[in-house]
């Protein structure tokens, strides 16, 4: 019997076929561009055309009710061209002047919020949470939501001495950009997982187990065919939990969160930085995490308050020395953050230079 066609390796649509004309006929062609304000910027091409963009907050997570809000608008002023941007905000692309002020009436008018342009906050990369992963110790959606509420001046408006990118992982997978943003969440356990060991033999692979360990922490238990886990050895990273069901970590009371400062990814001035972990703990608090909220608004504030113009946070650390963030933004020093991985060698003082 002849097997039903299927299509299939046909890959994603051409993105050419979606680019507004004047975007087809300018392509690779753009000479300059101006940022009007926070939320608008006009591209202007070598043959002289123009396409201005309103970039429009999203809260990533959208309902296809929005998606069609946004196609309508895009339809209304812009002949049906849109895009989302990499940190998933709206961007609708406008070739007709006459069409810029009426749009950004109608998206006054139906609560959409324009900015994120510039030196300013734009959207938090974020992740699945509670909405979706099962290894989340954290959620992202409230967290975002909640931190974006709070800083919602600096996307519209408020500016600083370069961007600030905002980044939120739900657990160490760190799905995302949480290893090199200006500053950013990372959740974290704080326990060592538990096993059911009756489970084990049947739905965990013994090998992939032991090698899930960073810090070779786990060791078979032939006994229990199952396996063990030596506390001293682990740091509650849920890898283990990841590829073996059995093993239990989540923990809703003492669950909670990190935040690490300083990373970019550009080579704008300097080299792309990791972020550092700078507050190893500050509890859940759903729905509004008011702790976590205060503790980023708080560095950005002193951020604002100390940094040179177009100094990234990480750029700003380095010239005033980690002391000096520390004292300045008043963040408790623990010894959560003294590395003590394979290459902590090369993040240790090996230089009696340093402030007192
Ligand atoms: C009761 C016996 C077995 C159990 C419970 C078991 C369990 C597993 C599990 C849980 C995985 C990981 C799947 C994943 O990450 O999605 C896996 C992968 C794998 N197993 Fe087994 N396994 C068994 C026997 C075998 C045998 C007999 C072979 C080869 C002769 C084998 C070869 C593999 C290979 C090659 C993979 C990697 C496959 C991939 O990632 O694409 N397994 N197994
Ligand atoms: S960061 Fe972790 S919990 Fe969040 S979506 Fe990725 S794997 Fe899931
Ligand atoms: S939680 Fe991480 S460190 Fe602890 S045993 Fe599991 S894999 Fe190892």
């Amino acid at each position: 019997m002849a097997l039903p066609q299927r299509k299939t390796d046909i890959g994603p649509p051409d993105y050419k076929q979606f680019l507004p004309p004047v975007i087809q006929k300018n392509y690779g062609n753009w000479k300059y561009h101006e940022v009007l304000t926070p939320g608008t910027m006009v591209h202007v091409g070598e043959t002289g055309d123009k396409l201005w963009t309103v970039r429009v907050a999203s809260p990533r997570l959208l309902s296809t009710d929005t998606i069609r809000e946004h196609c309508d608008i895009a339809e209304k002023y812009c002949d049906g061209y849109l895009r989302y941007t990499t940190r998933n905000n709206l961007e609708f692309l406008v070739s007709d002047e006459k069409k810029l002020e009426p749009l950004k009436k109608e998206l006054k008018d139906r609560g959409f919020k324009m900015g994120g342009i510039g030196p300013h906050i734009t959207n938090v990369v974020h992740t699945q949470g509670w909405v979706h992963c099962h290894s989340a110790c954290t959620d992202a959606s409230g967290l975002v939501k909640s931190m974006m509420d709070e800083l919602y001046d600096y996307f519209e408006s408020k500016k600083l001495p370069n961007k600030v990118r905002l980044a939120v992982a739900c657990c160490v997978n760190m799905c995302g950009a949480v290893h090199c943003s200006d500053i950013a969440v990372v959740a974290v356990h704080t326990k060592v997982p538990t096993i059911t060991h009756e489970n084990f033999k049947n739905m965990c692979e013994l090998p992939t187990v032991i090698g899930s360990c960073p810090t070779r922490a786990i060791s078979p238990d032939p006994a229990k065919k199952s396996v063990k886990i030596n506390a001293e050895k682990c740091m509650y990273c849920g890898n283990c939990f990841t590829v073996c069901p059995p093993i239990s970590i989540k923990d809703p009371e003492r669950d909670g969160v990190a935040i690490v400062v300083g990373g970019k990814v550009n080579s704008l001035r300097s080299n792309p930085k990791f972020s550092k972990l700078v507050i190893p703990y500050i509890s859940n608090e759903p729905p509004r995490w008011p702790k976590v909220v205060a503790a980023i608004k708080h560095i950005i504030e002193i951020y604002a308050k100390n940094a040179k113009k177009h100094e990234r946070i990480g750029e700003w650390i380095e010239r005033i020395g980690w002391e000096r963030f520390f004292s300045l933004t008043g963040i408790e020093f623990t010894f959560q953050a003294i590395d003590d991985f394979t290459f902590m060698r090369d993040t240790m003082r090996t230089s009696s230079t340093f402030k007192w």
